[in-house]
């Protein structure tokens, strides 16, 4: 990554000229650098920030200038890691007062996969159990606050002591470190055999094995990411023998790219974080400028909960 000086110029149709507040760092960013996900080089990197309307083009309804905004996206909203931008005005979600610009880049993309993950993928039943894997990092803090408030038994993994306190003090009943511990066993023990409804799995090649045997009969492993790689072919066959259990790797742009869902989305996840019910951890800070450091203190492992830029 190299960081430049360039003429943002103005907005064209059905555009805005954004002014970033903060940036939000995410995992999938390093995809995108390593070619994981791959896009025509080079490329602008990042895929989330907040900031205020600075201009807005031809055909622009729904914002003006002046607004407060946050946006997240997949490759069309790439080129977050700046300070000024032009961009398509229909990715935008307009703040409330009661979400600061600081958390919107922490969480439009972390919250917003929390939020269908939570809600869309599997209709939990208060009491089941879900392993949930990274649980101290960004999407996982978010994602076990809110396991428990459907009541679910959440069952952690990280990787050190330190992250295991912040997994316990974000909602997870129980956690364990998978550096050291057989996570299957472990889930087996403390849901007394039966194993999870519902795995959250992140970590890809290094877990997904561990995430097949730890699920009930007819479970669901949800493969969120591949934070330690790809998972490798499988053949469709295990999943019988592991007890007729379910496979799935969502995204999420497929849950908002229909504009009613994805409001309906922002909204439930404004509602916790402004009620206080879901905090957005805001462990790491960096300046736009130190995004190389940024990146390797990510993939080393070195941060929990929700890194951003500030602009
Ligand atoms: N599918 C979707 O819609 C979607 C949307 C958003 C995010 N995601 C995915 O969700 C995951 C979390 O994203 P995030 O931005 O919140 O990142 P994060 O969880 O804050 O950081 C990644 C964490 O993964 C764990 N990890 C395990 N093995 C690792 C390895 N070999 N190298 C690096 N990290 C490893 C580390 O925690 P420990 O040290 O505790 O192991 C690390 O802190 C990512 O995989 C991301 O791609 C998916």
């Amino acid at each position: 990554m190299r960081f430049e000086q360039r003429d943002v110029g103005e907005p064209g149709p059905g555009e805005v000229r954004l002014r970033h507040v903060a940036v939000g760092l995410n995992f999938a960013d390093t995809y995108f650098r390593s070619g994981i996900y791959p896009v025509p080089l080079p490329s602008l990197i990042g895929n989330e920030a907040s900031g205020v309307v600075e201009a807005v083009g031809p055909g622009v309804a729904g914002v003006a200038v002046g607004d407060r905004v946050t946006y997240t996206g997949f490759t069309n909203t790439l080129g977050a890691y700046s300070a000024e931008r032009i961009l398509a005005a229909d990715v935008l979600i307009k703040l409330p007062d009661a979400i600061g610009s600081e958390q919107a880049a922490a969480m439009t993309m972390r919250g917003l996969s929390a939020a269908y993950l939570c809600r869309k993928i599997y209709p939990f039943r208060a009491g089941e159990a879900v392993l949930l894997h990274a649980a101290a990092g960004g999407v996982g803090l978010i994602v076990s606050q809110w396991a428990k408030l459907l009541g679910l038994t959440v069952i952690g993994t990280v990787s050190t002591e330190a992250k295991a306190d912040v997994a316990r003090a974000n909602g997870c009943d129980h956690v364990i470190n998978y550096s050291h511990e057989d996570v299957a066993q472990r889930v087996r023990e403390i849901t007394s055999g039966s194993g999870v409804s519902v795995v959250f799995d992140s970590v890809g090649k290094a877990t997904f094995e561990s995430s097949l045997n730890s699920l009930k009969r007819r479970g669901l492993l949800v493969c969120v990411g591949t934070a330690s790689g790809k998972v490798p072919p499988f053949d469709p066959a295990i999943l019988a023998r592991k007890g007729s259990v379910y496979v799935t790797r969502p995204g999420l742009a497929d849950y908002i790219a229909d504009p009613l869902e994805k409001q309906e989305l922002v909204d439930e996840l404004f509602g916790h974080v402004a009620s206080g019910r879901i905090r957005i951890e805001i462990n790491q800070r960096y300046a736009l400028e130190d995004a190389i450091q940024a990146h390797r203190d990510l993939e080393g492992r070195k941060t929990t909960g929700s890194s951003i830029f500030v602009v």
